[in-house]
């Protein structure tokens, strides 16, 4: 740009990236006026998951949850069924692709045999499918592992074999802010935490939550496995709209 004796430029927000991150002040010294913050938060907005991610130095984390109204995410033992109707589940499939990463434990593997792909018109790139599998128990043989595109086991370090992501574990737990840091340093910016209850409470209690996308359905379960928020040790929330999608309210929220 200075080559090219631009008149002036305009940014709206820095880039947090080291690799890009100066330019603007290069500009500046080189006697071409930039003019930074205009349309500052608009620009925050599109971008938050970028920015956050190269904030943060690891992925932005987005959490999807279905439950009943009276708060159950699956039924005590066995698959959960759908909870939320077509709409909904819709709406869940182009979060993935809009995250570019589906994250779930390997319980919901087990009981529900899901295939965690996109399947959204226009999509070319089937999101990254991870699936945290601590002492590596799946066989492999699953549907999410026979899809296109890719899928990756995030794996006790010790027990990693080729191809896993190796994640440092205490008694088998792995803590979700090292998975999330491996995966921005694998080039991964965005993540959707699908679940099931395990796992979201393990993100939960670990603050790693920076997005909440809430189906709620109008239909009581009665008994099950809890989305249960008094799990989180992060700061507050803030929502934004409500919409609804067919019979199901979709709540949305993020860290304020
Ligand atoms: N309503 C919804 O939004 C929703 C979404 C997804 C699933 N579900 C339902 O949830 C049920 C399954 O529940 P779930 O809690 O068993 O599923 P899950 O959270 O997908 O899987 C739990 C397992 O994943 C591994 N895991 C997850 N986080 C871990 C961590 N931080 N560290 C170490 N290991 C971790 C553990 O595997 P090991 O046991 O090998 O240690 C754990 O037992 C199914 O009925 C499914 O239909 C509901």
């Amino acid at each position: 740009l200075s080559n090219a004796q631009v008149g002036r430029v305009v940014v709206a927000c820095l880039d947090p990236n080291p690799v890009a991150s100066g330019g603007a002040f290069e500009l500046r010294e080189a006697g071409i006026r930039v003019d930074i913050g205009v349309l500052h938060d608009q620009a925050e907005e599109v971008n938050r998951v970028f920015l956050t991610a190269h904030r943060t130095g690891r992925s932005f984390v987005c959490l999807k949850v279905a439950t009943s109204l009276d708060g159950f995410m699956a039924p005590l033992k066995g698959p959960s069924g759908p909870i939320t109707g077509a709409m909904a589940r819709r709406e869940g499939r182009r979060l993935r692709a809009e995250m570019g990463c589906v994250l779930v434990g390997r319980g919901t593997v087990v009981e529900d045999d899901p295939r965690l792909t996109a399947r959204v018109k226009g999509v070319v790139n089937e999101p990254l499918r991870l699936i945290v599998d601590p002492f590596r128990r799946l066989s492999g043989q699953e549907r999410v592992f026979q899809q296109p595109g890719r899928a990756v086991r995030a794996v006790c370090q010790e027990l990693a074999q080729p191809g896993d992501w190796p994640v440092p574990a205490e008694d088998g737990q792995i803590r979700p802010t090292h998975l999330v840091r491996n995966a921005l340093a694998s080039g991964v910016t965005g993540i959707l935490v699908e679940g099931g209850p395990r796992t979201v409470s393990a993100f939960l209690r670990d603050g790693t939550v920076d997005q909440i996308e809430w189906f709620v359905s109008p239909d009581r379960l009665g008994s099950g496995r809890r989305f249960d928020l008094s799990d989180w040790s992060g700061g507050p929330w803030r929502w934004k709209r409500p919409r609804l999608l067919g019979r199901d309210l979709w709540l949305r929220a993020v860290r304020s």
